[in-house]
């Protein structure tokens, strides 16, 4: 067991003890180490303010995320690299080449968002990353500037893959990934502070351990969500046991038709080949949150978070996957739908965690289609979700997965218009007659989000949305995203 979070901090190594486990990396930045170039805007995941680099050894390379330090607890950093935008400057305090295009491009007036800005570009030019427009906005959606509109920064961000990599920074960048060698290891990181402890462990045999002996601990992966516990509501979590260093919680496996992901693995890591087999459950994540959040949240957490607003588990249930849960060393699997039993409450015993996702890939393609609607394309919160996998055979409905979320307590299948449509041929009167059974699926609530009637009149539309999607492949029925040519539904 080690006592000390270790992880490099612009180059140089800090080995920490003592700091409270729910001290953010904003907070240790500016207050421990005075490194105030990183901003506080939000301190919940939604400006950008507070980008920073964070490096990891991956297959031999380091590879650099933009992530919001305003919701990363210093445990997580363990074995990592932090870089800010105190280290960019060359010798001789010359401008970086992410700085000198955002001078370049007049990205910068007041300045406030400018750091964010730079790390976010910086993280892009790192690994290399050459970018389309949609890929400057994807990259840039999580950085706010009220001074410039964004306009210039990106500007700014489309020469990105046009930078020379300065001499002296090739240097620097070796050292980095020796220094991440040396930082590599299989033990538990064990904290104890007054009050408060935390666990990283690296297996899943040490985590199902500590999580039996801790069943009340907090369990943290990307703390997308419960970096906002502590920034927001001011909680003090007494346990954590944070998931992200546990190996077999990060692997993405392909066999016998099923994909099985890891509790643990992020948006970001999940996006290649989420997008390979279900392009269209990918763009529905594309605007999850932003770049930097996407960087960090997993599908796990958003499972066991259990928001009825939570934008994967609709998705996941129209395609019938199954949750893997463990306590101690026995796992059970369960279908996701039947994971959700209320309002904040899943089926989850104490001391039992998420393992994994499995989703059968027997859902042709484009068959699934997802449909959010929320009141602005990034960084928004869904009113509603409207999934569906209808199989049609031979004219008529041979089976159908219908999942919506915002229309109840928990994501929820639309049993009774499922029902009313298997067997019936896929028409537009069968779409007709089966509406009125939404009415017996869902009694919505009405927030500020959206009123119980629009959820419902929404709902009813998605579903004629989905049969005409299928009847007129080349109808452009969307202004975002790839849907505007659709090939048909039946299978
Ligand atoms: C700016 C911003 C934008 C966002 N946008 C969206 C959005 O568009 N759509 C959306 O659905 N969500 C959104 N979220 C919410 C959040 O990103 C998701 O819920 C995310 O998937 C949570 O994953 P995480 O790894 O960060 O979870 P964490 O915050 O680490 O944990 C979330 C919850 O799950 C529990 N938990 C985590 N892993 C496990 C496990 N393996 N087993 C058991 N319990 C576990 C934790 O104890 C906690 O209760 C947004 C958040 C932010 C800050
Ligand atoms: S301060 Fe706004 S995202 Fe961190
Ligand atoms: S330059 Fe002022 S907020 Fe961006």
């Amino acid at each position: 067991m080690r006592d000390a979070v270790s992880f490099l901090l612009n180059g140089e190594k800090r080995s920490l003890r003592g700091l409270s486990p729910t001290t953010t990396l904003l907070d240790y930045l500016r207050e421990s180490e005075g490194l105030c170039g990183t901003k506080e805007g939000c301190a919940e995941g939604d400006c950008g303010a507070c980008t920073v680099a964070v490096g990891e050894l991956r297959d031999g390379r380091v590879r650099h995320l933009p992530l919001n330090a305003c919701i990363q607890f210093l445990p997580m950093l363990e074995g990592k690299s932090v870089v800010t935008v105190e280290k960019l400057a060359g010798p001789g305090r010359s401008l970086h080449p992410c700085q000198e295009a955002l001078v370049e491009t007049h990205g910068s007036q007041c300045g406030f968002c400018t750091p964010g800005f730079v790390m976010s570009l910086y993280s892009a030019y790192r690994n290399e990353t050459r970018l389309d427009r949609q890929g400057v906005n994807d990259l840039l959606a999580g950085n706010l500037c009220r001074c410039t509109r964004n306009g210039p920064n990106i500007t700014a961000a489309e020469t990105n893959h046009d930078y020379q990599t300065p001499a002296w920074e090739a240097a620097e960048l070796a050292a980095e990934k020796a220094g991440l060698q040396t930082l590599q290891h299989d033990e538990t990181l064990a904290l104890e502070t007054a009050g408060q402890r935390c666990f990283a462990p690296a297996s899943i045999e040490n985590l199902a351990t500590i999580y039996q002996r801790y069943p009340d601990a907090v369990l943290v992966s990307g703390a997308t969500d419960v970096g906002l516990w502590v920034t927001k509501q001011h909680r003090h979590l007494e346990t954590l046991i944070h998931l992200g260093r546990v190996r077999e919680l990060n692997r993405v496996i392909e066999t016998d038709g099923v994909l099985t992901l890891g509790a643990a693995v992020t948006y970001s890591d999940a996006f290649g080949v989420l997008d390979h087999h279900f392009p269209e459950f990918a763009e529905l994540l594309r605007p999850h949150g932003d770049t930097q959040v996407r960087s960090a949240a997993t599908l796990g957490g958003n499972l066991a978070n259990g928001s009825p607003i939570g934008d994967s588990p609709p998705a996941l249930i129209a395609l019938g996957a199954f949750v893997v849960l463990r306590a101690g060393p026995h796992q059970r699997r369960l279908p996701l739908e039947d994971f959700f039993i209320d309002y904040g409450r899943q089926d989850r015993k104490a001391g039992e965690f998420v393992e994994a996702l499995e989703i059968p890939l027997s859902t042709p393609p484009e068959r699934l289609r997802c449909y959010k609607l929320s009141k602005r394309f990034d960084q928004d919160i869904t009113a509603v979700l409207g999934c569906f996998n209808i199989a049609v055979d031979d004219g008529q409905v041979a089976a159908a997965r219908i999942v919506f979320g915002g229309m109840a307590a928990t994501p929820k299948r639309a049993a009774a218009v499922e029902a009313a449509l298997v067997g019936q041929a896929w028409s537009e009167a069968s779409i007709e007659a089966a509406l009125p059974r939404f009415d017996a699926d869902f009694a919505p609530i009405s927030d500020m989000r959206a009123s119980a009637d629009y959820r419902l009149r929404v709902a009813k539309n998605l579903l004629r949305k989905y049969f005409h999607e299928s009847h007129a492949p080349l109808a452009e029925t969307r202004l975002v995203g790839r849907g505007a040519t659709i090939s048909a539904v039946a299978s």
